[in-house]
């Protein structure tokens, strides 16, 4: 008997379906007219499902979909195709479902419990470096996809890289180019173990030093500021023993404090690192982080509960509605203070969402300027903070939802802000999505265009702009 599909849970407890396609929509419908500083391709990568997945699975097991909108003269066409991962290409080979759980190999069909890159479904970050695109996993080392035809070249070249784990957080410093990286679990099983790598600008790989994390626990984002380097492990623990019972990969402990190492940007992480205990805060992602003296300031959505609504607490409880909310925080370690009030919070007025970004040009420093995607129930849409100020702009999306917003500058000397604002939007009454293309220096205003999709969208989840030049 076949199996069927299932939708799956999400983040914020919501429920999606399988969309199970690949597309070419050459010359979109536009409302407005594109910027002419718009020449180059938008790249994102999400989950999505070819085969039936198990009935309680969860969004971060689907099957890498990368797609790509191609800015050119104005016009604009559209992309997506799978990442042929080794597991979709077992699958595929099947003709049925192979795979079960998120990062449990122990509930695999029998034909594939030896399949290298059992986990590495590509499936996160859609990200340029030194000229090439790939698609990131944090889990894995990442596939390579080629920017025209969005065909997999394989897995990329990474050195010698020891760790079988590779943020899908990477941070690109705009000074010197490098890619900094990090991986969590670093021996590829729930443990301790961590990493910290370093590529140059032309994707070399210059720096690895391994470290050990204070508990197995979730760490999905970083932050990297111009002296120092900051490491949040957060209360949902791995275990291997649940592994092998058949359960979830994370368990949610509430009365473990999330743990946050912070170390000179040079130093060695095994010897350097001082951690600190933030209770009560759930982070999944990082705006920016910088270093004032002594100070190091990091922009982060973070919850009073477990964010992470998928995975259940250690006495099998989901979280409320409530505990899962984020709010865009200001966390500040103050390093010349000793550990019980080096830490102070600042959560940010109205500021209720998530997927945060900046104007890349200045990753690493001080920024004025954040992006995230506001989900203040019933209100979504996108949001700005003006940091300097405090003031909350908001595009107001009347219903629909807003996935990642990606902030692009006009040139590359432009001022901070001065540029677009990338945004792919939900129109879940009309099971359709948009670009919508806005002004990064106040994204309340309306859309300076609209890119009409005349179907609806899996969520992806990260991306980035590759300009023309660059490809
Ligand atoms: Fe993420």
């Amino acid at each position: 008997m076949p199996e069927v599909f299932h939708p799956y849970a999400s983040f914020g407890l919501q429920e999606r379906k399988p969309m199970r396609f690949e597309a070419d929509v050459f010359e979109c419908e536009v409302e407005g007219v594109i910027p002419a500083e718009l020449e180059g391709s938008y790249f994102r990568s999400g989950g999505d499902r070819q085969y039936p997945s198990l009935e309680d699975d969860i969004i971060l097991n689907g099957d890498g979909l990368v797609s790509a909108f191609h800015f050119e003269g104005g016009h604009v066409s559209f992309r997506s195709r799978y990442v042929q991962t080794e597991r979709l290409k077992a699958e595929r080979g099947a003709r049925r479902r192979l795979y079960g759980h998120y990062r449990n190999k122990h509930t695999d069909d029998a034909s594939v419990s030896n399949l290298p890159q059992r986990d590495n479904t590509g499936n996160t970050f859609a990200f340029e470096h030194h000229g090439k695109l790939y698609a990131l996993r944090e889990d894995s080392h990442p596939y390579e996809i080629d920017m025209d035809t969005l065909e997999t070249k394989g897995i990329g070249d990474f050195g010698d890289l020891r760790s079988t784990a590779l943020t899908a957080h990477p941070k690109v410093d705009p000074v010197t180019g490098e890619w900094w990286s990090y991986g969590v679990f670093a021996d590829g099983e729930p443990s301790t173990a961590a990493s910290l790598h370093v590529f140059d600008a032309d994707g070399k790989l210059i720096r690895e030093q391994m470290f050990e994390t204070p508990y197995p626990g979730l760490s999905h984002d970083w932050g990297v500021t111009r002296e120092h380097l900051v490491f949040p492990i957060m209360p949902l623990v791995a275990d291997e023993a649940r592994l092998r019972q058949g359960g979830a990969y994370y368990e949610y402990d509430p009365d473990l404090p999330g743990k946050w190492g912070v170390m000179p940007r040079d130093g060695d992480p095994a010897r350097d690192m001082r951690w600190f205990d933030i209770p009560g805060l759930v982070m999944g992602h990082v705006m920016n982080a910088y270093s004032e003296g002594e100070r190091v300031i990091l922009d982060t959505p973070a919850s009073p509960g477990n964010c992470f609504s998928f995975f259940a607490d250690k006495t099998g409880r989901f979280p409320t509605m409530p505990e899962t909310i984020t709010q865009i925080t200001r966390i500040v370690f103050d390093l010349s203070r000793p550990d019980h009030e080096a830490v102070s919070l600042h959560p940010v007025e109205g500021a209720l969402g998530d997927m945060p970004r900046i104007d890349d040009r200045f990753a690493m420093s001080k920024h004025s300027i954040g992006y995230f995607a506001l989900r203040d129930f019933p209100q979504m849409g996108v949001g700005q903070i003006m940091w300097d100020t405090g003031e909350l702009l908001v595009h107001d999306l009347k219903g629909a939802a807003s996935q990642e917003p990606l902030f692009v500058p006009r040139s590359a000397d432009a001022a901070e802000g001065d540029g677009f604002v990338l945004v792919v939007v939900d129109r879940f009454e009309e099971k359709r999505a948009d670009l919508l293309i806005l002004d990064g220096k106040d994204v309340s205003r309306e859309p300076l265009a609209t890119v009409k999709l005349p179907f609806a969208m899996p969520m992806a989840f990260h991306g980035c702009w590759v300009p023309s030049e660059t490809k």
